[in-house]
């Protein structure tokens, strides 16, 4: 098959409608609305024999030329059938996505290879990032794959060590003593200052366009279509890029239907479980925690106000919600993924099968229903503070 080497795309707000060329570099409509790339689906494709997920699934990635795909060791992870686990559970039908196989260990690396080559495309060659630790890892194993790009990475004093391949020439790692979305303002305020890009988070599309990629493999993977679909919520990028993606797969006749989508936070910082229980549409000044502390690092995210009310639109829109653990369900969580499936995670995944186990205890799962639950990191060096 000779794959198409080139395709055009758009740009769309989610809120006016409004149409654009896609730039990453500029992530939000002039009405303030979040723009995403949206493809035709009429003539896209996935190029089942492409060993590369940037490949098989280019026609539903933000690139222009199949030639700017990266691949950083990200992807192609299994989706086992945990048969022990989900009898434990009730669950004949659960699938795990095992995002522990990647290069890094995080599903984050998928989401590197999408950014890193969309701003190479696009001209890019130094920007700045920030996050928890697991992105930002990504990013700097990421950019060895690259022509020389340059990152400075942002990162709050408690998470510095959650950061690894910093080492490599490309990579400056500016620690600020705040919390996680601190040193996000400040990685900002550094970007405005230097005159370079900021590349945004939820707000860059590649970011969630490149996360969506373990979902289309897992649909891919599954015999039959997932009923729920699970994972662990810091701003939701994941969870809208698997949402963005079974609509896709919707249009392109690869799903049946839209999957309920569950979003599952740590009790010890759960804004958008909180908000949602309340009945809120957005985060309110008291659902908001400074220095978040919590077992599940990768998600101590205090403040989601600007991401929540995506987040509840796709769990209303699909029948699905929120799920809060506490830490006593997340060990046992992972002592079970470890015992049942050999399958080391950190405490954020870990956060995501507590979920599942809470809502099918709760018989809010059918046993006979397909349950896929994105495991997104793996224990680093024996640690399991993820
Ligand atoms: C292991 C892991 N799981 C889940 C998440 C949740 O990310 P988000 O809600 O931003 O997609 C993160 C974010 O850093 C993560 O590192
Ligand atoms: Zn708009």
């Amino acid at each position: 098959m000779t794959p198409t080497t080139h395709k055009d795309f758009r740009a769309v707000c989610v809120r006016c409608g409004a149409s654009r060329p896609y730039a990453a570099v500029d992530p939000r409509c002039s009405c303030g609305g979040l723009l995403d790339p949206v493809y035709d689906l009429t003539a896209a494709r996935v190029r089942e024999d492409e060993g590369v997920p940037s490949a098989r699934y280019f026609d539903l990635l933000p690139l222009h030329r199949a030639e700017s795909a990266l691949h950083i060791g990200d992807g192609n992870t299994p989706c086992v059938h945990a048969r022990t686990l989900g009898s434990r559970l009730g669950l004949d039908h659960l699938y795990l996505k095992d995002e522990t196989r990647n290069a890094t260990r995080t599903t984050k690396d998928r989401m590197a290879a999408c950014v890193l080559a969309v701003l190479q495309e696009q001209g890019v060659s130094e920007f700045v990032a920030s996050s928890t630790g697991n992105s930002s890892t990504s990013f700097a194993w990421g950019l060895r794959f690259t022509d020389a790009m340059k990152v400075h990475l942002f990162t709050g004093r408690d998470f510095v060590d959650r950061h690894q391949y910093t080492h490599h020439p490309g990579v400056e790692l500016h620690v600020v003593d705040d919390d996680f979305v601190g040193a996000a303002s400040a990685g900002r305020a550094f970007a405005a200052d230097q005159e370079l890009l900021f590349e945004g988070g939820f707000f860059n599309s590649a970011r969630r366009e490149g996360l969506k990629l373990a979902y289309l493999e897992a649909y891919d993977q599954m015999p039959s279509p997932p009923a729920v679909v699970f994972q662990a919520v810091s701003s939701g990028m994941g969870v809208y890029g698997a949402h963005k993606g079974a609509q896709e797969y919707l249009a392109m006749g690869r799903l049946p239907a839209l999957p309920r989508f569950v979003c599952v936070q740590q009790l010890s910082c759960a804004p958008m479980w909180q908000a949602d229980r309340e009945g809120s549409d957005r985060i309110q000044p008291h659902h908001i925690l400074r220095r978040p502390q919590g077992l599940a690092k990768a998600i101590l995210r205090g403040d989601p106000s600007n991401t929540y009310p995506f987040m509840r639109a796709i769990t209303t829109g699909t029948g699905g919600g929120f799920a809060g653990v506490d830490d006593d369900e997340m060990v046992r969580a992972r002592r079970w993924l470890a015992e049942d499936e050999g399958i080391h995670v950190c405490f954020a995944a870990a956060a995501a099968l507590a979920g599942v186990a809470q809502l099918a205890a709760r018989g809010e799962i059918g046993r006979d229903e397909p349950v896929l639950v994105n495991l997104t990191g793996g224990e680093r060096d024996g640690q399991a503070d993820g």
